[in-house]
Formats: structure tokens, C-alpha cells, sequence
């Protein structure tokens, strides 16, 4: 009798062990399948209306109907071996933005760079970001809750506006050509191909003309001019993420016009990131070590500071 309880209960714990080693791979299933993906501009229209006017009419949004068709754009596709600049992924990744219904389905081409190539893809953030805690309304949500806000929607792959140096590097990332899909080998496939390579793409000039949407804190219905103060940061910040991007590049690819538009962008980055160090010393430090851990310590380390007496000359003057 006590051996036959004794095995029930050794049969019961080997099943809830089973049971729960089962557990514990469903658990790793899903967060393994909780990568983050795209659900889509539409999506943020349904709250963000001002902005999505705003970026239906830049080059992002238009581009979409138009440059696949160019006879730029099949010599290039040909060249790194595709049919179709929409169903080749290494353009794909630049290009477009791929969405999913739900994890693990079939990604669909919904668009060309839009909301979510900038600030993330929002499958994980979308609930989190505006949340403002229950019976809470942006005027009554505390400070502490808001901060926890942010952190938890960057946790989940949100980049968000205020974090300059990571919005400064994702640009990057397909402006200076840091994607990780790229190799030496599609890079000189591109290159020979003319693909174009900008070393003079420069955050300010190219994010308060046709792109700027400055529409928060909510309620405020006129898109917003950015201040010279606010600007020179972002230039400043933005040149530390290039020559974090450059450098990194420069291994990546013998291709003389590939590693010429690199040195260019480290040779443009270094004299501006050198004519802020009597405004701010902290740069100092960044320069001898340029990586993506020490640029953000750079870009926290500059809030607050106005650094327009040595960078304001350099901003583009339509933007004045
Ligand atoms: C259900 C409504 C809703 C949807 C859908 C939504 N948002 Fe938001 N979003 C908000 C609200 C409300 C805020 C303001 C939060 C705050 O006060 O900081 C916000 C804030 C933001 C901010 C930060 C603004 C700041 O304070 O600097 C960004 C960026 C943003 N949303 C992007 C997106 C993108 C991209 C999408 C689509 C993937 C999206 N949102 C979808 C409601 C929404
Ligand atoms: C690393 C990111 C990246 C990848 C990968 C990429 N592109 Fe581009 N592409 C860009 C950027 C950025 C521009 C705009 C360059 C500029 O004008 O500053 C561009 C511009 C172009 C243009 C010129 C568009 C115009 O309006 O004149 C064509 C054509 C083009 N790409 C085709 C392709 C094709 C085809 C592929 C796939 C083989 C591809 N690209 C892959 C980033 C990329
Ligand atoms: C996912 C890749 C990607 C990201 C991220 C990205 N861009 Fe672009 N951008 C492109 C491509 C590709 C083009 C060229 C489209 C074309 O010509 O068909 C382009 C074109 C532009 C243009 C139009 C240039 C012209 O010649 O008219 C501007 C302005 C621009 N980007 C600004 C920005 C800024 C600012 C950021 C970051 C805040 C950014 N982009 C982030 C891929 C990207
Ligand atoms: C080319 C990259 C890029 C694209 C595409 C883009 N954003 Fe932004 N977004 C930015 C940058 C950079 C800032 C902050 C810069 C500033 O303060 O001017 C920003 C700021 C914001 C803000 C805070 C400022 C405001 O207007 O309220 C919101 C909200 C926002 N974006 C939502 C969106 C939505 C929604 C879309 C798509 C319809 C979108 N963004 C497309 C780069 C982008």
C-alpha cells in the first residue's frame, strides 16, 4: 500500500514536472516568437493623424509607388542577383516596411520607410507607449510613471524621439549603410551598380524640411519649428552617431567609393565633434572611443547644454 502511494506520487511528480517542463518551453516559444514587428503606418494614423499627413508626402511615403520601376533600380537589383527590387530582401531592408498580422505570419509589403522604420517596430510598445496608467490622462500622470513609460516602451523596441543618439543612428543605419544584411560582397555589387551613397546625409538638414512632424506635447495642432538651441544638439548628436556608424563601416567593405564616402563622413564628423570640446569636455572621451555605448553617454551627457555659439554656423540656413 505505502509502495503503491509512494508511486502515485512519483508518477504525479514526474508529470508535473513534465507538465511544467512543457510550461517552460511554451514560455520560450514565446518570448523566443515576441521579436518585435511592424503593424503598419495605417495603424498609427488611427491616433496620429497630423503626423501621418506630415509623412504621406515625404520621399519615404512616395517612394513606394515609384522607385522599383526605375531603370536604376532593376541594373541594381540585377546586380545583387534579385528579380524584384519588392521581393529582393537586401532592398527590402532600406526600402520598405514589411508588416505581420500576428507573430509568425506571412509578412506583407505595406509600404516604403515609414513610422515604424524610425521609432521601431511596435508589435510589443503599442499599448505601452501611451499608456498613461489607469484613470490617468496625459495633464494628471506623474513623472515617475511617465518615465517608466519610456523605459518600458524602449525595453519593447520603441525608439523613442527624446533618444537623439539612437534615432540619429537608425537614420543611419540605412543612410550611411550600416545595415547588418550588408557584406562586402552586396556592398560592391551595389556600389558597381551606382547605387547611391550620400556621405554628406546630415540629420538636421534631413529631418526639419520635408520629414519634420513636431506635433506633441499633444494638443499642439501647428507643426512646430525646432529652436537653434535644440537644433545644434541634434547636429551635434547626429555627428557622433556618424562617426560611430563610419567607423564601424570602414572594416565592412574595400569598395573605393564605399570606403571613400566613409572616410569622408569620419573626416566631417570628427572637425565638428572637435569644435564642441571647450562647450563640452565629455566629447573628449568619445572621440577616443567612438562606440554606440559611449555616444549615447555623450548625447546624456550634453542635455541642457547650448551648444550654438560653436555649431550654429554649420546648421542649414533655411532652417534658421
Ligand atoms: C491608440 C492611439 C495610438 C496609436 C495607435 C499610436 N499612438 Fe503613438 N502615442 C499616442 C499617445 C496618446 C501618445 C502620447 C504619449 C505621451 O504623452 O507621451 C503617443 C506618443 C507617441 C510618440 C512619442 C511622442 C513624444 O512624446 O515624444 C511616438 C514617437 C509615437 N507615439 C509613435 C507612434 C507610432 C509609430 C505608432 C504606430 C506604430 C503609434 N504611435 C500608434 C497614441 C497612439
Ligand atoms: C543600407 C540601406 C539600403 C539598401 C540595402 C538599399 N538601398 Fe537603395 N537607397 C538607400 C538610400 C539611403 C537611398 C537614398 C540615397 C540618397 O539619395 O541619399 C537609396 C536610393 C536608391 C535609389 C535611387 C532612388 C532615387 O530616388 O533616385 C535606387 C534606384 C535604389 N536605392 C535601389 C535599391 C535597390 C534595387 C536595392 C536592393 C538591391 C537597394 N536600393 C538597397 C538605401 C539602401
Ligand atoms: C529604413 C531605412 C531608412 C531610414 C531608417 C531612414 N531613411 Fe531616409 N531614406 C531612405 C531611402 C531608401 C531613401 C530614398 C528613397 C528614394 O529616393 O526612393 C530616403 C530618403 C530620404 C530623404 C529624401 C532625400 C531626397 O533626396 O529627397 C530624406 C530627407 C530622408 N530620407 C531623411 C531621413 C531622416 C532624417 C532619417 C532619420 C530620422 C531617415 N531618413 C531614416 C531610407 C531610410
Ligand atoms: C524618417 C524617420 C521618421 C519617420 C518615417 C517618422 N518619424 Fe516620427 N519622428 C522622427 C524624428 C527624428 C522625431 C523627433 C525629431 C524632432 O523633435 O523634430 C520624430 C517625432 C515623432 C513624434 C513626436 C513629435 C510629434 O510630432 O508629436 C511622434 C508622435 C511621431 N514622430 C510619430 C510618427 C508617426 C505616427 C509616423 C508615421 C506616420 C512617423 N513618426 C514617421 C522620425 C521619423
Amino acid at each position: 500500500m505505502l509502495i503503491k502511494v509512494f508511486f502515485q506520487y512519483l508518477q504525479k511528480t514526474v508529470t508535473l514536472g513534465l507538465f511544467l517542463g512543457a510550461l517552460g518551453l511554451v514560455f520560450v516559444s514565446i518570448t523566443a516568437s515576441a521579436k518585435p514587428f511592424n503593424l503598419g503606418p495605417g495603424k498609427c494614423m488611427e491616433c496620429h493623424k497630423s503626423e501621418y499627413g506630415v509623412w504621406e508626402k515625404t520621399k519615404h511615403a512616395t517612394s513606394y509607388k515609384k522607385v522599383h520601376k526605375s531603370k536604376a533600380a532593376k541594373a541594381i537589383v540585377k546586380a545583387v542577383g534579385g528579380k524584384r527590387m519588392k521581393k529582393t530582401e537586401l532592398c527590402m531592408s532600406c526600402h520598405y516596411t514589411q508588416t505581420l498580422k500576428k507573430a509568425g505570419a506571412k509578412p506583407k509589403l505595406a509600404a516604403g520607410i515609414s513610422c515604424e522604420s524610425c521609432h521601431g517596430p511596435s508589435s510589443e510598445w503599442i499599448t505601452i507607449h501611451n499608456n498613461y496608467g489607469k484613470g490617468k490622462t496625459v495633464k494628471t500622470e506623474d513623472a515617475a510613471h511617465k518615465a517608466e513609460r519610456i523605459k518600458s516602451a524602449t525595453a519593447a523596441g520603441m525608439i523613442w524621439p527624446s533618444a537623439l543618439y539612437d534615432i540619429a543612428a537608425n537614420c543611419n543605419s540605412c543612410h550611411g549603410f550600416s545595415k547588418q544584411v550588408l557584406t562586402s560582397e552586396n556592398i560592391s555589387a551595389m556600389m558597381d551598380a551606382k547605387h547611391p551613397i550620400n556621405p554628406d546625409f546630415e540629420i538636421v538638414a534631413y529631418s526639419q524640411g520635408t520629414v519634420r512632424h513636431r506635433f506633441y506635447p499633444p494638443n499642439v495642432t501647428e507643426n512646430q519649428k525646432m529652436s537653434i538651441t535644440d537644433m545644434s544638439r541634434m547636429f551635434v548628436i547626429g555627428q557622433a552617431a556618424t562617426l560611430v556608424s563610419a567607423t564601424e563601416n570602414i572594416a565592412k567593405s574595400d569598395h573605393a567609393v564605399y570606403k571613400a564616402a566613409q572616410e569622408k563622413r569620419i573626416a566631417t564628423a570628427t572637425a565638428v565633434l572637435k569644435s564642441v570640446q571647450s562647450l563640452a569636455p565629455e566629447v573628449g572621451a568619445f572621440l577616443v572611443t567612438p562606440t554606440t555605448e559611449n555616444g549615447r553617454a555623450f548625447a546624456a551627457a550634453i542635455v541642457g547644454k547650448d551648444l550654438s555659439s560653436a555649431v550654429s554656423g554649420l546648421l542649414p540656413s533655411k532652417f534658421k
